[in-house]
């Protein structure tokens, strides 16, 4: 084909791109059934990852339960079970890459192959940058960013084979706009955000379209994680609200998912203006979390402000 029909071709499909998107306004997307399929949720003990839970053992899927609490992670499968469903249960550091490796091959051995990864357990220390020790920011990280690679590395080669899956990644708005004592774990969300974006483009690539990803970026939400969040409209958000709508985005395909849904509006408004008047409508807003970091952890070092 030569680079003009090209051209054509590539303005007919970005035209009906465009229109299909607006007809799925009106038509939604249909949702796919979970009915029988495996689905591994990491920290669904407490939280949005115990809600992610309840709510696929609910529509039919057996679950896969990881956490590093053994007594909250038994207390979801035994909701679960009570409900007539199916859970086994796993304790697993998710920082740690042999926990995550010994505790895959157990689910392959007991339970089969993984057919919706959730990469839900998180953690925030919420502090100024220079007071938060360095074991804390690497924490972060282990947890918020690196386990996605590790439990990829164990459940993504068998999705590949089936050209089947679905990896719901659990990032954040913090991972979308950086917020004040938000430092490292705003980094470690804009990092899983960008990891799932590129591994969807990577799966594209390979021919694999039948894996799909959803990233969710919910706003604050009450489950004791961000302790003292701020903003002068908008409400927090319950675990529950947050994993039906990640779910029903999820079961849509729909890339990305942000919590609530008429923040994305907001997002993409506020890329048409310059940094300062973002910043300047985000003080207004006030949006932002009040530092929560326990002073019994600050680093006793020369960049400690109080020093
Ligand atoms: N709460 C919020 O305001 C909020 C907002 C946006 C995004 N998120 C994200 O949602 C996800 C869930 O957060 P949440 O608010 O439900 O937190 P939560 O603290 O209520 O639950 C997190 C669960 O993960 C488990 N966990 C922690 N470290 C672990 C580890 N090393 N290995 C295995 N399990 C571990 C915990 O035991 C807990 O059960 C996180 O990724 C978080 O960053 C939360």
């Amino acid at each position: 084909m030569n680079t003009f029909l090209e051209l054509i071709y590539l303005l007919f499909f970005l035209l009906y791109c465009y229109l299909e998107s607006i007809f799925r306004l009106v038509v939604p997307v249909k949702r796919k059934s979970v009915k029988g399929k495996i689905i591994l949720v990491t920290g669904a003990g407490h939280g949005i990852g115990k809600e992610f839970a309840l709510e696929f053992s609910r529509l039919g899927g057996i679950l896969v339960l990881w956490d590093i609490n053994k007594a909250n992670n038994d207390a979801t499968a035994d909701e679960i079970r009570e409900g007539g469903g199916t859970a086994y249960t796993y304790v697993c550091d998710v920082s740690k890459v042999d926990d995550i490796k010994r505790v895959s091959d157990q689910v392959y051995r007991d339970v089969g192959n993984v057919d919706i990864l959730v990469n839900n357990a998180g953690i925030l220390h919420g502090g100024e940058l220079l007071k938060i020790k360095e074991e804390d920011i690497r924490r972060t990280f282990d947890i918020n960013t690196m386990a996605h690679f590790w439990t990829l590395r164990e459940f993504l080669p068998s999705m590949l084979e089936r050209n089947e899956g679905h990896i719901i990644t659990v990032a954040s708005m913090a991972g979308k706009s950086g917020s004040a004592y938000l430092v490292d774990y705003s980094a470690s969300k804009f990092a899983v955000f960008g990891m799932t974006e590129a591994l969807s483009e990577e799966l594209h690539h390979l021919h694999k379209d039948g894996i799909k990803t959803t990233t969710v970026c919910p706003m604050f939400v009450d489950t004791g994680l961000t302790k003292y969040p701020q903003g002068r409209f908008g409400k927090i958000l319950s675990p529950k609200e947050v994993a039906l709508e990640a779910i029903d985005g999820a079961l849509k395909d729909h890339v990305v998912v942000m919590v609530p849904r008429s923040i994305q509006v907001s997002v993409i408004i506020g890329q048409l203006f310059p940094y300062r008047f973002r910043r300047t409508l985000k003080e207004f807003m006030g949006f932002g979390i009040l530092p929560q970091y326990e002073s019994s952890k600050s680093p006793d070092n020369k960049h400690t402000r109080d020093n």
